[in-house]
């Protein structure tokens, strides 16, 4: 293929990768995008295996078959509650990738030049690997996390910063070694070592709660190693592809601490989560003898002189996986003239866009959500609203109190409508671990119970109303 055909499909390519991230920046157009996205990946793929020097297409083909069977199956059967997961040991195998590659590159080259090499080849080697290796420990140690197979309290030890600044000035020492004397090729795998040592100290003291920033952190690393290798294999289209996926990552990481109002230096190195909420006496003093609980005759009761009516969905609509049985119901209000809307918060559940994925598996249109600003407009005139599964993000001591972890977060003012129900199991807190005064609120009843069980009692009861 010449250079300029190769250099159009690249481009072409780039392009796509562009139209793709535009598409995800809005539900109606995130499929569309992704597509897009899929299709430039798929021409950068094919022009560069056309391109390229290889030796035999067999363990490239075998790779991938196996690996797209594998990714294909696990991604189908991955519930929507385990994909931070899924995506952190992604960012973890990209980095992975970026090692292995820019490092089978670079011994290639260090022994047919007899470690003759360019300085811009070596440093671009070393920040792939450095970045790379830091991408696969940590992503490792986060799916540990998220999985339970790894301790979800923030591990701390005394000194801890210090030998994590030691490791990473080791680990850059080595690098520098790397550029000096190319022709030891060992030297690279020392700054590996080194480097998969930091990165599983850099997330080993972060609480399991906060992983889905990590994740999100640890995908913009994956984009940054990745761009590096395109510099050592001189490939135009895996510098753009990286560049983008390592800005957009940052910017992600930033929506979401600022959404979480917290600083990324904050979910980094505070230790900060990862104890299991606890009942303690504030909760009794918040709650007792205020809490009214409710049924779902009761509710139907008042549905049926309702006018608008607000979902709020939380964590638990996932956990329970209520979608459905919500979307049902939303049907039904809007049968009997009841105009039904639905309020997201952008932290709500525990990963960006959590909660519009789960409402649209269910079919609920794309019009009914309303974003946090928007739908704080209109709680005042909302007869109803229905929490479900939510609590932190709809927790007033975020809005009225100074001193709690949640305090500054901006949440849903749900507390502002005329009546307002929240559907969970009980009374424990959500991911912050404070009790939340709505519960006990005048304009407040609790409906206990699964959330899928009771939306499903609610739209019976609604019926025989
Ligand atoms: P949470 O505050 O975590 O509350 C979820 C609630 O769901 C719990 O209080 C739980 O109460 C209830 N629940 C669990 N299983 C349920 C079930 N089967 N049926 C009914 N209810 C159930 O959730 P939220 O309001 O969505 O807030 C999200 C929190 O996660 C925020 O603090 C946010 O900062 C944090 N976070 C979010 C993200 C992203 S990107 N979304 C990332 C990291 C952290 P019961 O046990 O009593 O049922």
């Amino acid at each position: 293929m010449s250079p300029d055909l190769v250099n159009i499909a690249y481009l072409a390519a780039a392009s796509l990768f562009v139209l793709g991230l535009k598409g995800l920046t809005h539900p109606r157009t995130a499929v569309r995008g992704n597509r897009l996205g899929a299709l430039g990946m798929l021409i950068a793929v094919v022009v560069t295996l056309i391109n390229q020097q290889i030796v035999g297409y067999q363990v490239i083909i075998a790779g991938i078959v196996l690996g797209g069977l594998i990714g294909a199956i696990w991604a189908i059967k991955v519930p929507m509650t385990g994909m931070p997961e899924f995506v952190g040991l992604c960012n973890g195998f990209g980095g992975g990738a970026s090692v292995l590659v820019a490092g089978a590159a670079f011994i290639e080259s260090s022994l047919r030049s007899s470690g003759n090499l360019e300085m811009q080849f070596s440093a671009a080697t070393v920040v792939s690997g450095l970045i790379g290796a830091v991408t696969f420990s940590g992503s490792l140690i986060a799916f540990g996390k998220l999985q339970g197979m790894v301790s979800e309290k923030a591990v701390r030890f005394p000194a801890d910063h210090v030998l994590k600044a030691l490791l990473l000035l080791g680990s850059i020492g080595v690098g520098v070694m790397v550029v000096l004397d190319p022709g030891d090729v060992n030297n690279y795998w020392y700054m590996v070592a080194v480097a998969s040592v930091l990165g599983i100290l850099l997330v080993i003291p972060i609480g399991g709660a906060d992983m889905p920033v990590v994740v999100a952190l640890l995908n913009s690393y994956s984009g940054l190693a990745a761009a590096a290798t395109g510099f050592v294999l001189s490939n135009n289209v895996l510098i753009i592809a990286g560049t983008l996926v390592g800005a957009s990552g940052f910017i992600l990481t930033s929506i979401m601490c600022k959404a979480m109002n917290r600083s990324l230096s904050n979910v980094m190195f505070a230790g900060v989560g990862g104890e299991p909420p606890s009942d303690g006496p504030a909760m009794d003093d918040i709650y007792e003898g205020k809490v009214k609980s409710t049924s779902a005759d009761e509710v139907a009761m008042l549905l049926d002189s309702a006018r608008r009516v607000v979902f709020v969905p939380g964590y638990g609509m996932a956990v329970a996986q209520a979608q459905h049985a919500v979307r049902d119901l939303t049907n039904m209000l809007e049968e009997r003239g009841i105009e039904v809307e639905f309020a997201i918060h952008p932290v709500a559940g525990r990963m960006p866009g959590h909660m519009n994925v789960l409402l649209a598996e269910a079919d609920i249109s794309y019009d009914k959500l309303k974003e946090m600003d928007d739908a704080n407009t209109n709680f005042e005139q909302t007869d109803i609203s229905i929490v479900i599964g939510a609590n932190d993000v709809v927790n007033p001591l975020a809005r009225d109190s100074s001193d709690t972890p949640l305090s500054g977060m901006p949440i849903l003012n749900v507390d502002r409508s005329k009546t307002v129900v929240v559907i969970k199991r009980s009374l424990s807190p959500g991911f912050a671990g404070i009790p939340n005064p709505l519960f006990a609120a005048d304009n407040c009843l609790m409906f206990f119970g699964d959330g899928k069980q009771a939306i499903q009692d609610l739209t019976t009861a609604v019926k025989e109303a």
